[in-house]
């Protein structure tokens, strides 16, 4: 294949995102991690899977870099993840470290590959990686708000029961409590959501969003989602690989739009080779307005927490 995707951290989302990048044939993939066998284990397993799954994407797997080299996206997903109790801020200290030297190796073996950020906090930790590669801000994301959408759309179909791919839904802001679903410009074939369901089912529906990550942590006990995270993860990738173009809200290093500066936040962005190609700016009610602004200073106080940790 003539296009390679690295995945950093063969965990949960890392082996899952690795398995769906070959099952799509997008790409051959390298995945890294620092237990020794466990991503070359991961990675025959994968490839033996192939000729059932009938593809040929190449699986590598390593507790190096160097076979990460001339990637045109990696994918970071290494880290812990939270247990029940923990709050996705509560890894800030141990991930930042690590998505920090995960930065280092990967930038000095693929200069000019586009960085998906998946570990968590997830919006600080697209600082680290930024400020870490010195990138350009096109070249640096993180995956939150589709699988954020994705959660928010499994839960209007379910209500309504309808097909989930009638569903469109839009989920702005930071990934965390204060992620901002906006119900106005959620659809179900088209019709805004505020037309086929009450406030107060929409507003269950939100608040179910909100708190969909720590629903499943609270189900799994030993860890967090994997399954619709990789396929979050996966669908930026193809949009990327592929030039599709696609409009995706990702955590996305705004300067000024949406009213917010020098930090990343989830908002609306068209997805291509370059990386992110635009910011896709929509007019916001005040107190859609206001929503989004409490979010982003959530995400800047993490930030300023990493500096103190530096
Ligand atoms: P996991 O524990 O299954 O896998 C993490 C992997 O990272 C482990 O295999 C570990 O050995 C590896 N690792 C740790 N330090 C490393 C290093 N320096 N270099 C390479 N690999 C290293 O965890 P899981 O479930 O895969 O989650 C991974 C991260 O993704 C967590 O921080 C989690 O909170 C985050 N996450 C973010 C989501 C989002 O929406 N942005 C959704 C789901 C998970
Ligand atoms: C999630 O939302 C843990 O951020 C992860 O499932």
């Amino acid at each position: 294949m003539y296009q390679k995707v690295t995945v950093v951290g063969a965990g949960n989302v890392g082996a899952t995102t690795a398995q769906r990048l070959a099952e799509k044939e997008l790409c051959d993939v390298v995945l890294i991690d620092v237990v020794e066998g466990i991503p070359q284990g991961k990675a025959l397993d994968l490839a033996e899977a192939a000729p059932i799954e009938k593809h040929d994407s190449h699986l590598t797997g390593s507790n190096g870099y160097e076979e990460s080299e001339g990637s045109n996206i990696i994918i970071i997903t290494a880290g812990i993840p939270r247990k029940p109790g923990m709050s996705r801020d509560d890894l800030i200290s141990t991930n930042a470290a690590i998505v920090k030297s995960v930065t280092q190796e990967v930038v000095k073996w693929s200069p000019d590959a586009v960085l998906i950020i998946v570990s968590n906090p997830l919006d600080a930790m697209c600082h680290v990686a930024y400020e870490t590669s010195g990138f350009p801000k096109n070249r640096v994301m993180g995956m939150a708000g589709i699988l954020d959408s994705a959660r928010f759309r499994a839960f209007i179909s379910m209500e309504l029961n309808v097909s989930v791919e009638n569903t469109h839904a839009f989920v702005l802001g930071g990934h965390g409590d204060t992620m901002v679903p906006l119900p106005r410009f959620s659809t179900v074939a088209g019709i805004p959501i505020t037309e086929l369901l009450s406030k107060k089912q929409v507003d269950a529906l939100v608040e179910r969003t909100r708190k969909g990550g720590a629903e499943i942590v609270s189900l799994l006990k030993t860890g967090s989602a994997y399954y619709a995270p990789a396929s979050a993860a996966v669908e930026m990738a193809e949009s990327i690989l592929k030039d599709k173009k696609k409009i995706l809200p990702c955590a996305a290093y705004l300067e000024g739009e949406y009213g917010i500066n020098g930090l990343f936040i989830g908002v609306p962005v068209k997805l291509g080779l370059e990386g992110i190609e635009e910011v896709i700016q929509v007019t916001l009610l005040d107190e859609e307005q206001a929503a989004l602004n409490k979010s982003a200073d959530a995400v800047k106080e993490l930030v300023e927490s990493l500096k103190k940790l530096a």
